[in-house]
């Protein structure tokens, strides 16, 4: 048996956490005061079951080992020392193999880089590339830029010619296999312009691969490895984490060349997540280097809702958050090349995220008419009603009643009518206030709560998969499990919390401890009864939430296209929602 899980069945959650804390019952669980945060009435949860502890006032916890790295301000491996130690399990002296893995990768990874740097500089068709687009030569060698020549084996023979076995090529998935069964492999890459990506501490990762010219996909990435774990990588931050520090501010790009450019251009603390959403363990990372950011994303209706997106992630990671309107161009790299001097300008005056919600609201609703105006006041009340302090409510309705050419004291009343729970773009936005450090209250999603009635009551998923409406976007912190739930459900033909727990990631199943346990902690005294209800109610607001927004996207779309053939596809899409608003 692996140690982690001998440890795991030799300490019960109570009695460890009965060592710092003291609990009483509550219900199946135990309650006592929060180590992680000082309170007076207990939020602290404990469940036996579960073999977890957490708080609800602080959100906090997790398994007995998340639990010993957060009490003693440890990492994993130090707190599964200290927990064999304490349960008289023998750690294996050797490197686990995963680790021997992630070593190899690493070393074809490094092969690999400068094989395609050394490709680079015989093409001169590639090397032009980057040279029109501004790149200077040191650039180029900076950020180890290369290419993937135009053949399903020069980069396979090379490597296989220093030594490495077929196994370990594919691991490192610098080739692929047409099948599981087919003993070829032939490179990944082929004609692209290739951007090594690296962790901070220097260790090539991963390749992304720009097509020259126009074509699909334009960026192809590598996939997970046993180096590349997607959610813990940001580009660049190896190039710089010193300008971080030094500066104090991190600034998040959308992409390669936006990074690239903009440290050519002396913004040296500009980094980027690798084609995905930025994730909550990225947000830990930086915050050893800075607990200063800002997003500087696309200014198209994708960057827009990934600024929203990041605000709200980066709100919970108890970030100082500012966002930078790109001046002068789409993205940083079409900024910087048209106007050097008004990129610098924009990043030395970021916006605060309240001047972000509102130069959003007055672009995307037209407050010269009543409805828009209606819109805007739903979108930015919410938000204002936030604050602590009627100073700032004051300054913000102001503002407010600036714009709309309203009258203030109207304004005051429509926000005492305001429920504090925002409809869009964030059930969790919020405010933060420096002056204060109580822990900050987190509301969780909908799809969060029928995520831990789910794995209270498996029998249930039935009813969620043949009510939930399908492919419509789900809440983007939440769509991964319920894809994966709906993977297991389909395999097995039925649900097994079990086998769905065994796909996710060590960091997933902490999450969804905590969204099960959150039953207990808002329905004390459910019933399988009650929870049916409770679900129906559920899954008949997220459908109505889904196809509401995506309706008024369309509506969106609809009016501002120009070309009348893509008004009619919109039209016909939009018609087919309504069909299914019907439905609900
Ligand atoms: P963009 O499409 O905005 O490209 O994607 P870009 O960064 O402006 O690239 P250039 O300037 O045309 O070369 C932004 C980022 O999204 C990821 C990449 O990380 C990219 O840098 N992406 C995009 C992919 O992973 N795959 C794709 O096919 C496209
Ligand atoms: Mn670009």
């Amino acid at each position: 048996m692996n140690h982690v899980e001998e440890i795991r069945l030799r300490m019960n959650i109570e009695d460890l956490v009965g060592g710092y804390v003291q609990l009483k019952k509550s219900g199946r669980n135990l309650k006592g005061l929060c180590p992680f945060h000082s309170e007076k009435t207990p939020s602290f949860m404990v469940s036996p079951e579960k073999g977890i502890a957490y708080c609800f006032g602080c959100h906090q916890g997790g398994d007995i080992f998340k639990f010993i790295e957060l009490v003693e301000n440890v990492s994993f491996p130090e707190a599964v020392r200290i927990l064999a130690e304490k349960t008289n399990v023998t750690l294996p002296k050797e490197l686990p193999k995963a680790n021997n893995k992630r070593i190899k990768n690493i070393e074809i990874n490094q092969w690999t880089t400068k094989f395609y740097e050394e490709e680079l500089e015989n093409n001169k068709n590639a090397k032009d590339y980057f040279l029109n687009r501004g790149l200077t030569n040191e650039t180029i060698k900076k950020f180890r830029l290369g290419f993937a020549p135009d053949s399903f084996n020069k980069l396979k023979n090379n490597l296989i010619g220093k030594g490495f076995d077929k196994k370990d090529l594919i691991e490192a998935s610098v080739v692929n296999q047409r099948s599981i069964a087919d003993k070829n492999i032939y490179d990944r890459f082929r004609n692209r312009l290739i951007f090594p990506i690296f962790d901070h501490q220097d260790n090539p990762v991963g390749f992304s691969g720009r097509i020259i010219g126009e074509g699909e996909p334009k960026y192809l990435n590598s996939p997970e490895t046993p180096a590349y774990n997607k959610s813990l990588i940001l580009y660049a931050l190896n190039w710089s984490k010193k300008s971080i520090k030094e500066k104090d501010m991190a600034i998040f790009v959308e992409g390669y060349m936006d990074v690239i450019t903009a440290h050519q251009a002396g913004t040296q603390n500009a980094i980027a997540t690798c084609g995905t959403a930025s994730t909550a363990q990225q947000l830990k990372l930086i915050q050893r280097f800075t607990k200063n950011i800002a997003f500087a994303f696309d200014q198209d209706s994708a960057g827009i809702e990934a600024t929203f997106r990041a605000i709200e992630l980066a709100q919970m990671a108890d970030l100082n958050i500012k966002v930078i309107i790109i001046p002068n161009g789409k993205d940083p790299d079409e900024s910087i090349r048209n106007n050097l001097v008004g990129w610098q300008s924009a990043v030395e005056n970021p916006i605060s995220v309240m001047d972000f919600y509102f130069s959003y609201a007055f672009r995307k609703f037209d407050k010269e008419n009543m409805d828009g105006k209606k819109e805007i006041l739903k979108l930015l009340l919410p938000i204002i009603k936030l604050y602590r302090t009627d100073m700032e409510k004051g300054e913000y309705l102001n503002k407010l009643a600036m714009e709309l050419k309203t009258d203030v004291r109207l304004l005051w009343n429509d926000l005492n009518h305001t429920s504090i729970k925002p409809s869009y773009p964030s059930s969790q936005a919020k405010k933060q206030s420096p002056e204060t450090n109580e822990p900050k209250k987190r509301i969780f999603s909908r799809e969060e709560f029928l995520l831990g009635f789910i794995c209270n009551y498996p029998e249930i998923y039935k009813k969620v998969i043949d009510n939930l409406i399908d492919n419509i976007p789900l809440n983007p912190n939440t769509e991964r499990f319920y894809n994966i739930l709906k993977k297991v459900y389909t395999r097995e033909s039925s649900m097994d919390i079990s086998n769905f727990r065994e796909e996710l990631s060590k960091e997933d199943r902490e999450q969804i401890d905590i969204y099960t346990l959150l039953i207990d902690e808002f329905y004390p005294d459910f019933s399988e009864e009650l929870a049916e209800k409770e679900i129906g109610k559920l899954i008949r607001e997220i459908n109505r939430k889904n196809i509401h927004n995506i309706q008024k996207d369309y509506e969106i779309k609809i009016r501002k296209s120009e070309n009348p053939e893509d008004k009619k596809n919109l039209l016909n899409h939009y018609n087919e929602i309504l069909k299914l608003t019907v439905k609900i």
